[in-house]
């Protein structure tokens, strides 16, 4: 291959790089033929050479057996594996859906990240390949060493160019890039075909339980989970994600499984930081993480940002039982009384209580003390039973 011909191949690849919007999306066609650029996203995905500690890839904390995230709260990283990490991997299917971040009148929405932080799937990736706590490549150069040592490096060459190692900083846009092929393009990674695609599309039939649960998702006086997890198909036809992107503060409890949580003035407040900077002032939209797709969900336990939760059932019944019963969810202080809300901040020297913004008015969130929870304990049975419906690779 000449410089000419490559520059052809590679260049609108460059230009496409962009959010989202790859293909239309779901309809289950026939399988995509990667791209070149994106078959070599495949090998460096699942490369733990590419790791300081010669044992962490990306399918480390994104398993493709556990939908593309991991059944570990945290995962530590670094040089030894000692270096532990701050939140709980997500499932990196349908990822492709993702909006660009904005804040709107609805609230903060889309990016990348759990803080929607990193604008594209590329510029995500050096993250992981950088991070002290994850592969910790100590810079462009350390990495493109690793990655000349690789099985494929003459591939890698033969797709973007046999100078493409004489910068480093190249080398990693390079693969960065690739990685965000892969991951735009693999189908494996947006599937739709879960058991409730194929009752969608006339191919299956839910159970009587599963049915009560759908029913309970979507009731707006019962789950409600419908509004911020849209379960119906979108217009014009399309397959729903059970995301809408945006941004909530649940009020998740603290999850001493994190080391980071030792220190009692260590807190995630998700959009307004630690990890995010440019929001550091919006008080208002402290604590608030992007609402995750509930595809797959039964696989990807622990839940919520933090990993706090170990069941999909404790999940559900957090969210019904977090005001009528915080006593369950909670830890007590030495006078007995709930500490709600124990990861956020209470009043600070400013004055300013954390604890006031935690979401207490959406349905199903918005019960006080002794109240009815929203759902009974046989309705989260239900809801547990449809949401199980919702895993890839369902085989009638
Ligand atoms: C040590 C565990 C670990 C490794 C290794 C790792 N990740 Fe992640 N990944 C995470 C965590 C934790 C998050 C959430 C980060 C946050 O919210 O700040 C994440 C987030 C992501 C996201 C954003 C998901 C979203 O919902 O917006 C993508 C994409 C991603 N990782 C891809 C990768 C790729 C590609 C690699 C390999 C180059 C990789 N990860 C390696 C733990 C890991
Ligand atoms: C007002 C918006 C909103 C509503 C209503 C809502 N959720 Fe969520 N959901 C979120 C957000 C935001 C998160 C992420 C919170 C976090 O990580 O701190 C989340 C996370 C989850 C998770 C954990 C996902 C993961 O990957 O760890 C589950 C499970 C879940 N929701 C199920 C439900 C169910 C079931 C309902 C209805 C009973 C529901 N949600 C209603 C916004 C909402």
């Amino acid at each position: 291959m000449t410089m000419k011909i490559k520059f052809t191949f590679v260049l609108p690849l460059l230009a496409a790089a962009g959010l989202a919007g790859c293909g239309d999306g779901n309809g289950g066609g026939p399988l995509t033929e990667l791209s070149a650029a994106a078959a070599l996203g495949a090998k460096i995905f699942a490369d733990p050479s590419l790791s300081a500690s010669g044992r962490l890839s990306c399918t480390t904390c994104h398993d493709p057996g556990r939908a593309h995230a991991s059944n570990a709260a945290v995962i530590a990283g670094g040089p030894n594996l000692t270096t532990p990490g701050f939140r709980n991997p997500p499932s990196l299917r349908y990822i492709d859906q993702t909006p660009a971040f904005a804040i709107t009148d609805d609230g903060a929405l889309g990016g990348f990240d759990r803080d929607g932080r990193v604008a594209s799937l590329a510029e995500q990736a050096r993250q992981p390949l950088l991070a002290a706590h994850e592969m910790a490549n100590i810079s462009a150069v350390n990495f493109a060493n690793r990655l000349q040592q690789a099985a494929y490096a003459a591939e890698f060459r033969q797709v973007f160019g046999n100078t493409v190692f004489d910068d480093p900083q190249t080398a990693l846009d390079r693969a960065t890039f690739a990685l965000q092929r892969y991951q735009l393009e693999d189908d494996e990674f947006h599937p739709y075909d879960s058991k409730y695609d194929a009752f969608l599309q006339g191919r299956a039939q839910l159970s009587a339980q599963e049915l009560r649960g759908l029913q309970a998702f979507n009731d707006p006086q019962k789950g409600n989970c419908t509004a911020c997890h849209p379960g119906n198909r979108g217009a014009g036809g399309s397959l729903p994600l059970f995301t809408d992107f945006h941004y909530d503060n649940l009020g998740v409890p603290r999850n001493d499984a994190i080391p980071a949580t030792a220190d009692p003035a260590y807190y995630d407040l998700g959009l307004c930081g630690p990890d995010r900077e440019d929001l550091k002032d919006r008080l208002e939209l402290c604590g608030q993480f992007k609402t995750p797709t509930l595809r797959n969900i039964a696989l990807t336990a622990p839940y919520f940002h933090n990993g706090r939760f170990a069941t999909l059932r404790e999940a559900v019944a957090f969210y019904v039982q977090r005001d009528t019963s915080p006593q369950f969810w909670y830890p007590l202080a030495d006078d007995g009384s709930v500490r709600k809300f124990n990861d956020v901040p209470g009043p600070t020297a400013t004055g300013f209580d954390y604890r006031t913004i935690v979401n207490i008015e959406e349905v199903p969130y918005d019960r006080r003390l002794g109240e009815q929870p929203r759902l009974t304990e046989s309705e989260i049975d239900d809801v547990v039973a449809f949401l199980n419906t919702l895993n890839d690779g369902y085989q009638p």
